[in-house]
């Protein structure tokens, strides 16, 4: 009999007992209540992938611990970074007054508005009205919708291709939203590169009308991205299989420090003329990760269309969350509405890229100079918030066990965790834990 049966009985015996004892002598029940058994067999949650290894390293006591498991940005003293701009918009929203009254279910219109031009640029699409976009929670909230507007708007059999690797919260994002993942490939292993034959190859042999999920720029967690050309045959290939797209733009301004360079592929699918879904975040290029600040936004061919699409993603909304919060997207619209703060954020933006540009040297220099012999080439190659290493699970554990070094299992590491201060400890750690092994497979 299992477990919860036999106890439900003695809690039904309890509750008895307690209605004939005086209120003083009441018995504490041993369960919260008969009906609440079931919660006996809910078996342990597997911790996630990025974030339970941010609260294994929060739990260790060791000093000489270091973080490089999340994307989140770091100062050269390993302090999270507020941009100026951000606490310069922060300080003119208090100031004014700002009243805490709801959202609308699709946001705050006039951040939206410019949130998108951010990403689109000077687009006619955008102009005439028709992209449908709405404030979200983030990069994360506006792939979940994306993947229920695609789950109630395309046929019931269509799968959503993820590159091979991404970012493991895609997956069940995905398939939560009711679709079916399957992996395109995206990285030759062996040399940590671009594998371009491999993901043209899955594009034409996907069946026609599968949706692909693109990362617009610095890519999560390889840190490689697609040149300009190639980007165009991705875009050419894609669109003669009659694909749809889910462009996922985490990290614009931190592949290349130039927002607008980073925009490059949102840009030229747009020009393309693509079944496009836009998920967009500012939580990296905005220092703004717990205000859970994003969009998403549906390319449609009129302004009909954008209009009655934007009625659909409120009713995905509404039960959801009912509408977002309205801090982070304040902050934004501050900053993007004003030339010299939009300026000066910019400024910010590019120096935060510039930063993790000189660890990714550091690190490749000081790995090298404490004697390995692997390539670390790829560790310059690769762009944004990331590296990744090509060090297997069993190396990853080593790094973290023996040197308190806290990465992702599959051998990514935040660049952005480094710093003058430990940048030559972690190299050492990894060339320890790395020599004699092989890297990639
Ligand atoms: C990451 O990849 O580390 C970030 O995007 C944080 C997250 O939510 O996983």
């Amino acid at each position: 009999m299992p477990l919860h049966r036999s106890s439900t009985l003695l809690v039904i015996a309890g509750v008895g007992s307690a209605l004939l004892a005086t209120p003083a002598a009441r018995p504490q029940p041993t369960r919260v209540a008969a009906a609440g058994g079931y919660i006996a067999d809910i078996p342990q949650g597997a911790p996630d992938a990025i974030l339970g290894i941010v609260q294994a390293f929060r739990e260790s006591k060791a000093t000489n611990k270091v973080n490089l498991a999340v994307g989140a940005y770091r100062d050269d003293g390993g302090v999270p970074f507020v941009l100026p701009s951000v606490v310069e918009a922060e300080r003119r929203i208090l100031a004014r007054g700002e009243k805490k009254e709801y959202a609308p279910i699709d946001g705050l219109a006039d951040y939206t508005r410019l949130a998108l031009q951010f990403a689109y640029g000077d687009c006619d699409a955008l102009k005439e009205g028709k992209i449908a976009g709405v404030q979200t929670l983030s990069g994360t909230g506006a792939c979940r919708i994306a993947g229920e507007f695609y789950s109630r708007f395309l046929p019931k059999d269509t799968a959503i291709y993820v590159s091979d690797p991404t970012w493991g919260n895609h997956i069940p994002i995905m398939e939560l939203a009711g679709l079916e993942v399957r992996r395109y490939t995206y990285l030759d292993r062996a040399s940590n590169t671009l594998d371009f034959d491999g993901v043209i190859r899955d594009i034409d042999a996907a069946p026609s009308g599968s949706i692909f999920l693109l990362h617009a720029c610095a890519h999560n967690p390889t840190g490689v991205d697609p040149t300009k050309d190639q980007w165009k045959l991705i875009s050419k290939k894609i669109l003669a299989r009659g694909h749809h797209v889910l462009m996922d733009c985490a990290y614009q301004g931190f592949a290349s420090g130039n927002a607008e360079q980073d925009a490059f592929a949102i840009r030229l699918f747009v020009a393309d003329g693509h079944s496009l879904l836009l998920a967009q975040s500012f939580a990296k290029n905005f220092g703004l990760y717990g205000e859970r600040v994003g969009t998403l936004s549906v390319l449609c061919d009129t302004k009909e269309d954008a209009a009655r699409v934007l009625s659909q993603l409120k009713l995905i909304i509404r039960p959801m969350y009912s509408s977002p919060p309205i801090h982070g997207a304040l902050i934004v619209k501050e900053v993007l509405a004003d030339a010299a703060l939009s300026e000066q954020y910019y400024g910010e933006c590019a120096a935060m890229a510039q930063r993790i540009g000189a660890m990714r040297q550091q690190l490749r220099d000081e790995i090298e100079e404490a004697g390995s012999t692997h390539d670390w080439s790829h560790v310059t190659q690769q762009i944004g918030m990331f590296a990744f290493t090509g060090m297997d699970v069993a190396t990853c554990d080593a790094l973290t066990a023996v040197h308190e070094i806290y990465l992702t299992r599959d051998g990514r590491i935040s660049i952005a965790g480094l710093n003058a201060g430990n940048v030559a400890t972690v190299a050492k750690a990894i060339h320890a834990v790395t020599e004699g092994k092989v890297l990639g497979k």
